[in-house]
């Protein structure tokens, strides 16, 4: 039997805004210095204001936190710094009655090595289903074209372990121990632990690390057939039990290697564009919209009922994998002056400083963020324009408190703070005391009004998250000018230019129409009219960093329509 869902309608996603948050960031309701689920619900309001659909909360259970709980130690159950699994029912009991669906992480690749799974793991013997729940060697040799993935802490894929006498691989940090999919217990205990959430009524679950879910020697170890056939077992588990479900995959990758995750819309319902993110800052510092361009042409059709899942910033490194080594240096030299700045193969900023703070690019990036095919992530505090702190560890530089307000410790928790999990952001240009959510709701004028407007805009046309994008290619390069269009049944097309100018300083366009004449652009934030599409090239001058959004009208049956 079908579970019921908290939203009727099985594509819900498509038309989402996901807000990504961790729950330890965001409010904290007993002062330990640690957020909390009871927090996060006192201000469901804000999030209900802002206009988002869905939250996706980042790890939040029982974990030693050596990798802000991806290092997971109990699939089935809270970490007690942030409540109980009450609180986390009554949570998601009122966020859908917000209307709001929830998302958390199914950390499928590795768990903790102090998992019972592990502890349990390394005593067994060789052989045994215990001990095969993770992967062995005897030697490193074994899967050595397997790349590393955090190449500022890790040397190998393998660590040695001195109860079990034996290597376990590992393609994170090596306490982060891989499970086992050759082992029928692995995929056995991954449904229980799914099913746990979805009984509870969770809506949607982020696959981790999903493309290394397999090893097999003489590969690259990533987006083994072995790994989508697991991938296909846990969806159609799902199917078979629950309504309106979604899994997203976490798979940085080149978009061909990410389109088998859609398989034929059996597998993921969506996935990450991880290529397409560097590349809109490439585009927008180079005042070249050819990166853009060019990776979108790369990007395979995927089936009817899938989505891109699109982003700005996350919560981690600004990732560099999927760029050649060209575009990766070229990325490091605009992005990351200090060294600091850099992790892994990545930038670990947040939006508003990797534009220099600059109010025109932060916008223009969301624009493109909300208009582009798919449906768009906002990391959370990213709506208020908050900093980073480069001189924090890992990438918990742009994990800091979310800022409330110009109170202490941000408004976020009034516990002693030298006790806050991480110090409140307390720079001149980016600190508390300017940037927070009580003084930008208070500006009309704020990033935030800003953000909720562009919000409620996108809201109201679905063709943002359902139709279909088609490039224009006026000779000025510098603009980015696309159309997304959606057949509503009926005849009725909904039909939206969006032109956007990557540089720094106005530029003429003139825009190809010709198809579209007869149309009346209305510019969709004033409902401002515009003049009539003809056969002529359509002219457009746009101010630096601008982008406007046209819907296209069909012309009023009064009107005379030219006609040939
Ligand atoms: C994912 C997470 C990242 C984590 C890694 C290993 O990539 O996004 O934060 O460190 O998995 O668990
Ligand atoms: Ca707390």
């Amino acid at each position: 039997m079908k579970k019921i869902a908290s939203t009727s309608d099985p594509l819900w996603y498509k038309d989402a805004i996901i807000y990504e948050l961790h729950v330890r960031a965001f409010a904290d309701s007993n002062n330990d210095g640690i957020g909390d689920l009871p927090g996060l619900m006192s201000r469901l309001e804000y999030l209900k204001d802002l206009g988002i659909t869905c939250i996706w909360l980042l790890p939040f259970f029982p974990s030693p936190l050596r990798d802000d709980g991806y290092d997971i130690s109990n699939y089935t159950d809270v970490h007690p710094a942030y409540g109980t699994l009450g609180d986390f029912k009554a949570f998601l009991d009122a966020a859908h009655l917000r209307g709001l669906q929830v998302m958390i992480e199914l950390v499928v690749n590795h768990t903790s090595d102090q998992h019972p799974w592990f502890k349990a793991a390394r005593q067994a013997p060789p052989g045994s289903a215990e001990r095969n729940m993770y992967v062995w060697s005897d030697s490193e040799e074994k899967y050595k074209d397997a790349r590393i993935i955090f190449t500022d802490t890790e040397k190998s894929n393998w660590t040695w372990d001195d109860t079990a006498k034996a290597y376990y691989w590992h393609r994170f940090f090596s306490h982060q121990p891989d499970l086992n999919y050759d082992s029928p217990l692995v995929m056995e205990e991954m449904l229980k632990a799914m099913r746990f959430w979805l009984d509870m009524g969770v809506d949607a679950l982020r696959l981790d690390a999903i493309p290394y879910l397999c090893e097999r020697d003489g590969t690259s170890c990533e987006n083994l057939p072995e790994t989508h056939a697991a991938v296909k077992t846990l969806r159609s588990a799902i199917d078979a039990g629950y309504a309106n479900r979604l899994i997203l995959a976490e798979a940085n990758q080149w978009p061909a290697d990410v389109r088998p995750y859609f398989g034929d819309g059996d597998e993921c319902q969506m996935a990450f564009h991880f290529p397409l993110m560097p590349r809109i800052y490439m585009a927008l510092r180079q005042e070249d919209r050819l990166p853009i361009t060019d990776i979108m042409a790369q990007t395979p059709p995927i089936p009817d009922n899938c989505q891109w899942a699109l982003f700005l910033r996350n919560h981690d490194e600004l990732t560099l994998e999927m760029v050649t080594n060209d575009e990766r240096d070229y990325m490091y030299f605009a992005y990351s002056a200090d060294p600091r700045m850099r992790i892994n193969v990545g930038i670990r900023r947040r939006l508003a400083p990797l534009v220099d703070n600059n109010r025109r690019r932060i916008e223009l990036l969301n624009s493109l963020l909300l208009s582009f095919p798919g449906t768009p992530i906002l990391y959370y505090g990213d709506e208020i324009g908050m900093g980073d702190n480069i001189y924090l560890g890992d990438r918990n530089g742009v994990r800091t408190p979310m800022q409330w307000t110009s109170d202490r410790n941000a408004g976020f928790s009034k516990c002693d703070p030298a006790r806050l999990y991480l110090p409140v952001v307390m720079d001149p240009i980016y600190g508390y005391q300017v940037v927070n959510v009580e003084a930008q709701l208070s500006d009309q004028s704020s990033l935030l009004h800003w953000t909720r407007n562009m919000i409620a805009l996108r809201k109201l046309f679905q063709v943002f998250g359902r139709g279909t994008l088609t490039f224009l290619n006026p000779s000025n390069r510098k603009i980015l000018a696309y159309l997304r269009e959606l057949n509503q049944g009926d005849g009725f097309r909904e039909t939206v230019l969006c032109v956007a100018n990557l540089s720094r300083f106005a530029q003429p366009v003139t825009l190809d129409l010709a198809d579209y004449a007869g149309c009346e652009p209305v510019e969709m934030l004033g409902y401002v009219r515009f003049p009539t599409v003809t056969r002529d090239p359509y002219v457009l001058t746009l101010a630096p960093y601008s982008f406007i959004w046209l819907e296209l009208q069909v012309a009023s049956a009064v009107e005379e329509m030219p006609v040939d």
